[in-house]
């Protein structure tokens, strides 16, 4: 087999933290890769104006795997002002590199992981009628499609004529009609059939080769007729090709009702970019939360595995490093099914769930604590030390 390189895009803040530990896991496992380093993030959109410099998309585009930190993002008046002084004044646009790369590869797919660890005392729990407590075994995969929707990116306040024309051909656009340019803001829901399909059919095999029962679509095809309407029609038509797992068409927010309910019912959701952005959150909030979020963005050519938190700078700067870094080593399993290695990737969830149940080693979001230098002393431990409890069971394995 060719030896794989990986693009590693450690970005900003906690980013460059929990990358190196990704590394370090990968390497433990025995990982046959070489690992090039490529920049990203807040440093390059101050010096440059540009967030994804063009290299790091070419790297990308010849080694087709990319680990990626996390990115910082301030809002317009912020980003602006933070530019050197010849950028400013330029109508030059902050956007997400992470944005900018799902649609440039086209990482339609966006596979999230929702797995409760056992043993982790911030997992979710419910009390039963009679008192006592149950704690559900959740495994939920989003699969999140992840260029379209509202996150196409076409909106307007004060959309220009022709457009305001264009609108006025919807009879529903008439309450709207007489609303002035600048108090009127316009954004567009896209949903092309042949990207339904590809991450409906994603989701199907998905449930297939592990023997799930169901897929759930999250929709909302009683108010959104014609887009939500789309994705029921593809489901039903990707479905008959998979007939041995259910389809369920839920609408979203009975599916969140019933998912924080009893989030041990669901086993793949599907859904629209905005939807799935939040069902993930949701489900990442209901398993140890977001340090242990991890996130695939597949495209046909290229695929970048992230851990989903942010870059959370002001926990960057704390000494040894205190965040939790099994996002960031579960996303590197996902890179390990990706790559063709998915006893690997095995290998390192079971060193993470027996790290977790053993019970000693427990980050400070793992004992409900808020992120300071403190955490230590109140029985949380380091990153590295995290990081080295992981290697040490996969030693053992
Ligand atoms: C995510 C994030 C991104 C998104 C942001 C950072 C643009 O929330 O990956 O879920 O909304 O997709
Ligand atoms: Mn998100």
């Amino acid at each position: 087999m060719t030896r794989r390189t990986v693009v590693v895009m450690p970005g900003d803040g906690i980013g460059r933290v929990v990358i190196p530990e990704a590394l370090r896991v990968l390497d433990a496992v025995g990982f046959d890769a070489d690992y090039l380093e490529a920049e990203i993030g807040w440093s390059c959109w101050r010096r440059d104006g540009d967030p994804l410099p063009a290299r790091t998309l070419e790297l990308l585009a010849t080694h087709r795997l990319g680990l990626l930190g996390a990115v910082t993002s301030k809002p317009k008046v912020e980003s602006e002002a933070e530019l050197p002084e010849a950028l400013r004044g330029r109508g030059i646009d902050y956007r997400s590199p992470l944005l900018t790369l799902r649609r440039h590869f086209d990482l339609a797919i966006c596979l999230r992981q929702a797995r409760s660890w056992a043993g982790n005392p911030v997992n979710h729990v419910r009390r039963r009628v009679d008192g006592t407590v149950e704690e559900p075994q959740i495994d939920i995969a989003v699969f999140r499609q992840n260029t379209e929707g509202l996150y196409a990116g076409v909106e307007w306040t004060d959309p220009p004529r022709a457009v305001r024309d264009a609108l006025a051909l919807h009879p529903r656009f008439a309450p709207y009609r007489d609303v002035a340019g600048p108090d009127l803001a316009i954004g567009l829901r896209v949903a092309t059939r042949e990207a339904c399909r590809a991450v409906l059919e994603a989701a199907f095999r998905y449930a297939e080769a592990r023997g799930l029962g169901t897929v759930t679509l999250a929709e909302k095809p009683n108010v959104l007729r014609e887009t939500s309407g789309l994705w029921g029609e593809v489901a039903r038509s990707v479905h008959r090709g998979h007939p041995g797992v259910a389809l369920r068409e839920s609408n979203i927010d009975t599916l969140l009702l019933e998912l924080v309910r009893r989030p041990e019912s669901f086993e793949v959701i599907v859904a629209s970019n905005l939807f799935g952005d939040i069902v993930s959150d949701a489900a990442a909030g209901l398993t140890g939360g977001i340090g242990f979020a991890c996130s695939a963005n597949l495209g046909p050519d290229v695929a970048v595995f992230e851990p989903v938190h942010g870059s959370a700078p002001r926990h960057a700067a704390i000494e040894p490093a205190i965040v939790n870094p099994c996002a960031a080593i579960l996303a590197g399993a996902l890179l390990l099914d990706h790559a063709g290695e998915p006893e690997l990737a095995s290998r390192v969830r079971s060193a993470v769930a027996a790290v977790v149940a053993e019970g000693s080693a427990r980050t400070y979001d793992m004992l409900g604590l808020r992120a300071g230098p403190g955490v230590l002393e109140r029985g949380a431990i380091a990153t590295r030390t995290m990081t080295e409890a992981v290697v040490a069971r996969l030693v053992r394995t």
